[in-house]
Formats: C-alpha cells, sequence, structure tokens
C-alpha cells in the first residue's frame, strides 16, 4: 500500500473538514485506493505550528483547534520560523494550501505554493487567489518538476467544474458560461424576497455563518468576479484578473423592485457571465431579473450553477446544492487522488 504525507497550510474550516474526512473514509481509501494518509506538518496564522514526521495525531489537533488553543504541543521536533523552510521541512508529498484567499495578488498562498511545486510537491488549494494571479505560471512550474497543482475546490467547492473538462471533455472548447457562483448574495436576495430587509437578510447569513463579518467580498461581487477569473483562465486559457470583470454587486437591489419581479413572476439574481469573442473576452457579474425559463431562475438558497457553452456540446450545466466546508473538502480529496491516478 502507498504511504503519502501532507502538509497542511491553513487550519479553518475546510481543511478541518478535509482532516475529518480522510479520518472517516481512511478504510475506503486503504480498499479502494490502495492509499494511506498521514499528515506531518500544519501550519496556522495565528494558532502555531505542528511538525511530526511520524504523523500527527488529527483528532488531537482539531480539538485543540476547536478549543481555540495552540497546536505546538503536537510538535515532535522544532518547528523553523519562515513557513517556507516549513513547507520544505514538511518533506511532504502534498502541500494543502487553504489560507484565507487574497483577492489583490494571491498571496501569501502563492508563495506557499510556489514553495512546495519548487520542491517537488504536489499543490492542491482551495484557494482562488493564487488560480486567478498565476496559474499559468504555476502549471508550468509544475510540470517542470514532474508535479501538479489543482484546484477543483476554487469554485463551486466539491462540484467538477475543472476536472470535467480535464477527465471527461477532451478536444471540448469553452466558449461561453453563465451561472450563480456565489452562495452568499443567492441567499441574501432569497431572504429578501421572503420579506427581510437587506440589512437583516445580512444579519441573519452572518448569524448562520455563511456571510463573513466583513460581507463585501460577496456583496459587491468580488467573490463571484474572482470565480469568473478563475474560469476564464483556466478554462478558456486566458490570464485574466477579478478586476478586469465588469462588476456590480447587490447593494442596489430594493426590496421594491425584488416585490416587482415578484409580481412580474421573476427573481433577481447575481448572474456571472463570461464569454470569448474572437480572442477577446467579454465578462460580468451583476443582477439580472430572470424568468422561469432560465435556469437560473430555482437555484434556491446557498447552492450554485454554471451553463457551459462549448464548441461541441451547446450547453451543459452543474448544479451544487448545499455547499459546506464539507463539500469544498471533497474537492480537495478529488483533486488529490486524481493526482495520484496519474503517478
Ligand atoms: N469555506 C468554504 O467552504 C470554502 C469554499 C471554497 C473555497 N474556500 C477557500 O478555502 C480557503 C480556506 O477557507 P476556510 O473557510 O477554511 O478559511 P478559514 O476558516 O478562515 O481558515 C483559514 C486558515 O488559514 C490560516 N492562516 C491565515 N493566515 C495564514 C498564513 N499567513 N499562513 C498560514 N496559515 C494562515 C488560519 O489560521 P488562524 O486562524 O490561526 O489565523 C486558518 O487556519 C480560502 O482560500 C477560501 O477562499 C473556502
Amino acid at each position: 500500500m502507498k504511504e503519502k504525507t501532507i502538509c497542511m497550510v491553513g487550519f479553518g474550516n475546510v481543511a478541518k473538514a478535509f482532516a475529518r474526512l480522510i479520518q472517516r473514509k481512511e478504510n475506503e481509501l486503504k480498499d479502494k485506493y490502495d492509499v494511506a494518509f498521514r499528515v506531518t506538518a500544519i501550519a496556522t496564522g495565528r494558532h502555531g505550528r505542528a511538525l511530526d514526521p511520524q504523523g500527527i495525531d488529527l483528532t488531537r489537533a482539531l480539538e485543540l483547534s476547536a478549543a481555540g488553543k495552540k497546536l505546538d504541543e503536537l510538535s515532535k521536533t522544532s518547528s523553523p520560523d519562515s513557513i517556507e523552510d516549513f513547507i520544505v521541512q514538511s518533506r511532504a508529498d502534498f502541500l494543502l494550501e487553504n489560507s484565507p484567499v487574497n483577492y489583490e495578488n494571491g498571496e501569501p498562498a502563492l508563495t506557499h505554493i510556489r514553495c512546495a511545486l519548487e520542491h517537488d510537491m504536489h499543490a492542491v488549494s482551495a484557494n482562488k487567489g493564487p488560480v486567478v494571479h498565476a496559474y499559468h505560471e504555476l502549471k508550468k512550474l509544475a510540470g517542470q518538476h514532474q508535479r501538479k497543482y489543482l484546484f477543483e475546490s476554487a469554485v463551486m467547492d466539491g462540484a467538477p467544474v475543472f476536472s470535467v473538462f480535464r477527465e471527461a471533455l477532451p478536444a471540448a472548447n469553452l466558449v461561453a458560461f453563465e451561472g450563480i457562483l456565489n452562495s452568499c448574495t443567492n441567499l441574501l436576495i432569497e431572504l429578501m424576497e421572503q420579506g427581510k430587509s437587506f440589512d437583516e437578510a445580512v444579519a441573519y447569513a452572518q448569524s448562520i455563518g455563511i456571510a463573513e463579518t466583513d460581507p463585501s467580498g460577496d456583496i459587491d461581487g468580488w467573490d463571484a468576479a474572482i470565480k469568473v477569473a478563475a474560469i476564464v483562465t483556466v478554462l478558456m486559457d486566458t490570464p485574466y484578473k477579478p478586476q478586469q470583470v465588469e462588476r456590480q454587486g447587490i447593494r442596489g437591489i430594493t426590496q421594491a423592485e425584488i416585490r416587482q419581479a415578484q409580481k412580474d413572476g421573476s427573481r433577481w439574481k447575481l448572474v456571472c457571465r463570461g464569454e470569448k469573442i474572437g480572442g477577446r473576452i467579454v465578462s460580468k457579474v451583476a443582477p439580472e431579473m430572470v424568468t422561469p425559463q432560465s435556469p437560473l431562475y430555482s437555484v434556491s438558497g446557498t447552492s450554485s450553477f454554471v451553463l457551459f457553452k462549448t464548441d461541441v456540446l451547446p450547453g451543459l450545466g452543474l448544479l451544487e446544492s448545499n455547499p459546506s466546508p464539507d463539500t469544498t473538502a471533497y474537492g480537495l480529496l478529488a483533486d488529490v487522488l486524481n493526482i495520484l491516478k496519474t503517478e
């Protein structure tokens, strides 16, 4: 049986869900995939670091994290100060990069991923930043080291947005796409349809952990724009930044407009669009009123949806309902297993 080691940078909602997932699937992974995983390193921002070449006790790491405690007591060797030295010292087969997204420049995740690939580790990440700021560079670097950089969970969590093109659609060229790629705003608009004011909807979404303390990344369309940029960059093979997406968030939608749309049998949605026209990309994130004839109309709550138009399949849709850190963690595991298939 193969033994594969993992270095985790970031031990938040997604990474902890991944830790629980590989514990839950331990026997299945051994029986069906002939692999056992050992997490040898975990780094956080403010909650310390753990390094143990024999394998960190994940149950204890999860307990310490749940108690808001630091992870350092799990270390069996001293931890270097710099995060790059930490990644190198982990000598792991995989880096799992799950630090917070940076819309501006993808850092520090970009540095972490670059460091891992330069030291012959595969890199798997749910972080959108490095995808839009350095996908082509990282792909080339991975190739030079005969390693892989995959990021399925960066868009629509565990839904196979990137791997469906990579694995299942050879010689299909993406021409255009439309979709609902931000769950938070989709939920906020639905709460307003149910009669809540914008502020009440935001407060409720915050109380159930869907909206962040500063929800502007979602509300002003940045999260949607970075996902549009990631799809254009990877699936249209064109480097594209979130700042290039024409972007309007949902702050301007009034309750009166929402009521009027309901009377007309329509719904407001924050719609993402991208199209390749000649060699040029046209992209947009903006609120639109959609009718029941649109596949976007029935995308409810925190669900997300994308409809791809390719030169061979004119309409192929992917719907993800009930996303959570668990579904994001599954996307990471799928990337890891897909990489192992190629070894
Ligand atoms: N949540 C989802 O379902 C979801 C879905 C798709 C994609 N993503 C992406 O997945 C990534 C992780 O999301 P999350 O929800 O797990 O975030 P999170 O709960 O905020 O966790 C972030 C983790 O990164 C650590 N961290 C912060 N700065 C760091 C640094 N400089 N070096 C090393 N670690 C650092 C934090 O440590 P401290 O807490 O100690 O600061 C924490 O452990 C993000 O890029 C996010 O955009 C998340």
